[in-house]
């Protein structure tokens, strides 16, 4: 089962958005001091189904895997996120309106111009834009912010083509787009200043002094990284090993729309898997080799199409599609996950980035796109990022990020190597002597490689070394490079990072919408249709009426759930059964037990399943004992098998 949702029954926004707010799934935060944009509080449904999304997490991963999960800090010294590259280029592009001072985010004001411009097309020749069908009046509501002009075909494929490869372009790319189709300010027709680079960390200050510049981290995976070597250790230098981390990252968003699913404060949970750059395989490969799994490479995007692929992670693997069996089996593990918590497989497709678009740390990437009413949303993006962050954090620091694995059979290598008189290289340097040293003993092989062919042939090196003044000179007296044979025993080497990295509230925004439909005969009665093990609370305790005869049954009831670990909650509320149960399917309970007349005579009760209305009828102890079968994953027909069907009550 993909959609519990009608198929000729259209997903309305507003409808759901009416229900999100009434039932207090999430709302604006500070609401009462008019609410600040891009920033949410969860209610207590919200609250309980992100808990329950985060537990699964837990355990499908960190449980299933044995990762080592770590809990660290959000406030990030300037430095660590400087040397990650973060300082400099975690930045979006945004133009500005400087007659109105309005700000847009480059990519997706050139998105919702062109979107909107293709729609206008579709309805000036006569082509439904909104099918399937909403009411005739919110669609004529929609078509009139839409200027109906006719495009020529060629700008239509123009137009697509640029938006198939909208996440792939440059500041200067989306300027001269921008200036090409004539974007403007959507709401004056104001022209826009070109793209500039705006970086989304929220900057701060930390300690009274306010010297120790510090930023709230964009991402949890730094804290990760920096612990590497202490994680390590705990894993008795073992490898591969992941860890993983739950918790808050902060993103100033340029301009957040889009509810849930563009937010300044977030809920992360992410995975570095650190494993041998030259051995990428992965020992449980096979458990999902043979998962089909839905495609976008980015040869398919750079060609202006979204076709997609259909292929197992398997074949995407052996044919180089998926770059390595590491990266195809947490792209299995993702999928596996989401499709557990509720998300339609049929709306989940993996869109590799173009080269253009990775993160700057990120050799490959392959993002989870979600599909919601505002389009395929990236939710996880499983990310390769070589060797990239250990490099640069070892570089900085001096420390060394690597594994250093015995030999079985020790190797004969070849390498350059600088060797100090240093009898004569302290005397001339003096109080520089340790930075420089520390320069010429942190190059790599191929800068040694021309330091040493500089050398040879000038007689001495020149060169810049930070923290020194002026160039520096070394002559041949001082120093020597040579390649150099030498046995080793011991192999070093730093890991690459295979990254899972999960946008928590987009995931949860995507499954509400995902499991949201109308009851055909009443489009008034919204319901969610969680699975059991996500849904806030999982069982409805409805006695038939405020007789006191019932009130001992219904603790009874929710105290044996309680025992079992099984959330419920009592509604004993003097409005019709059947408004309870509309008002419980709004928070998506999967099941309802009703205590009647019944219950007092022989201890039966009613089990109402949310989405068919079906009921069956049996002992407490046997209706407790499918719920708690039921909450566990098994299906309505299995676990109620051996109850009695009932159709005596009204909904
Ligand atoms: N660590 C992944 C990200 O920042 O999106």
């Amino acid at each position: 089962m993909s959609s519990v949702r009608p198929a000729d029954q259209a997903f309305n926004r507003e409808a759901i958005e009416a229900v999100l707010k009434r039932r207090f799934f999430y709302g604006p935060a500070f609401d009462i001091y008019g609410g600040v944009s891009g920033l949410y509080d969860y209610g207590p449904p919200g609250c309980a189904l992100q808990a329950n999304i985060v537990d699964t997490w837990r355990k499908h991963f960190v449980l299933e895997e044995d990762m080592l999960e770590v809990d660290t800090t959000m406030l990030t010294p300037h430095e660590v996120l400087k040397t990650s590259g973060h300082v400099d280029k975690f930045a979006d592009w945004m133009c500005k309106d400087p007659a109105t001072g309005e700000i847009f985010r480059a990519d997706h004001l050139v998105e919702e111009v062109l979107e909107s411009r293709l729609k206008g097309n579709l309805e000036a020749r006569g082509l439904n834009i909104d099918a399937p069908k909403e009411d005739d009046k919110k669609r004529k509501k929609k078509v009139k912010e839409i200027k109906v002009v006719k495009l020529e075909d060629e700008v239509v494929e123009e137009y697509e083509t640029i938006l198939a490869k909208i996440d792939g372009y440059s500041g200067e790319e989306l300027g001269e787009i921008i200036e090409k189709y004539n974007i403007t300010n959507p709401g004056s027709g104001g022209k826009l200043h070109p793209p500039v680079a705006f970086n989304l960390m929220f900057e701060t200050a930390i300690g009274p002094s306010g010297q120790l510049k510090g930023y709230l981290r964009p991402e949890t995976a730094q804290g990760q990284f920096l612990n590497f070597s202490k994680l390590l250790d705990f894993n008795n230098l073992k490898m591969p090993f992941a860890s993983a981390s739950i918790g808050k990252s902060f993103r100033n968003e340029i301009s957040p729309r889009s509810g849930l699913l563009r937010v300044r404060e977030f809920l992360m949970a992410e995975i570095e898997h650190f494993v041998d750059p030259k051995d990428k395989r992965h020992k449980r490969f096979k458990e999902v080799s043979d998962l089909k799994l839905r495609f976008l490479p980015k040869d398919v995007q750079a060609a202006g199409k979204t076709d997609i692929t259909e292929a197992t992670i398997g074949d995407a693997v052996s044919s180089g599609m998926v770059d390595n069996e590491t990266l195809g089996y947490f792209l299995g593990r993702v999928f596996l996950f989401l499709t557990k918590i509720g998300v339609n497989p049929e709306r989940l497709r993996f869109r590799q980035h173009m080269a253009n678009e990775m993160a700057h740390y990120a050799a490959d990437c392959w993002d989870a796109e979600l599909h919601s009413s505002y389009g395929w949303i990236e939710c996880v993006g499983t990310a390769d990022r070589s060797a990239y962050d250990l490099t640069v954090h070892a570089a900085r620091t001096k420390e060394k990020l690597v594994v250093r694995e015995t030999l079985e059979e020790p190797i004969t290598v070849e390498a350059f190597e600088v060797d100090f008189d240093k009898k004569k290289f302290g005397p001339k340097f003096r109080k520089d002597a340790p930075k420089i040293e520390n320069f010429l003993t942190t190059r790599n092989q191929c800068e040694l490689e021309n330091l040493g062919d500089e050398l040879t042939k000038d007689g001495k090196i020149v060169v810049d070394i930070d923290g020194v003044e002026g160039k520096v000179e070394i002559d041949s007296s001082l120093i020597s490079i040579e390649k150099k044979t030498k046995t080793e025993h011991i192999r070093e080497y730093t890991p690459n990072v295979i990254e899972p990295s999960f946008g928590i509230g987009r995931i949860l925004y995507c499954i509400l919408e995902h499991s949201f439909w109308t009851r055909p005969e009443d489009s008034a009665r919204g319901v969610l249709s969680f699975k059991p093990l996500v849904a806030p609370t999982k069982v409805l305790v409805v006695p038939l009426s405020s007789n006191e005869a019932f009130a001992p049954i219904t603790q009874d009831v929710i105290s044996s759930l309680r025992k079992l670990g099984i959330s419920s909650k009592a509604d004993d509320s003097s409005v019709s059964i059947g408004k309870r149960y509309s008002r419980n399917d709004e928070l998506g309970t999967p099941f309802g037990v009703t205590i009647d007349f019944q219950t007092v005579k022989d201890g039966s009760i009613t089990l109402r399943e949310r989405d068919s209305t079906k009921q069956v009828r049996g002992s407490q102890k046997d209706v407790l004992a499918a719920i708690q079968a039921m909450v566990n994953g098994t299906s309505w027909e299995e676990g109620t098998k051996d109850l009695n069907v009932f159709e005596g009550q009204q909904e």
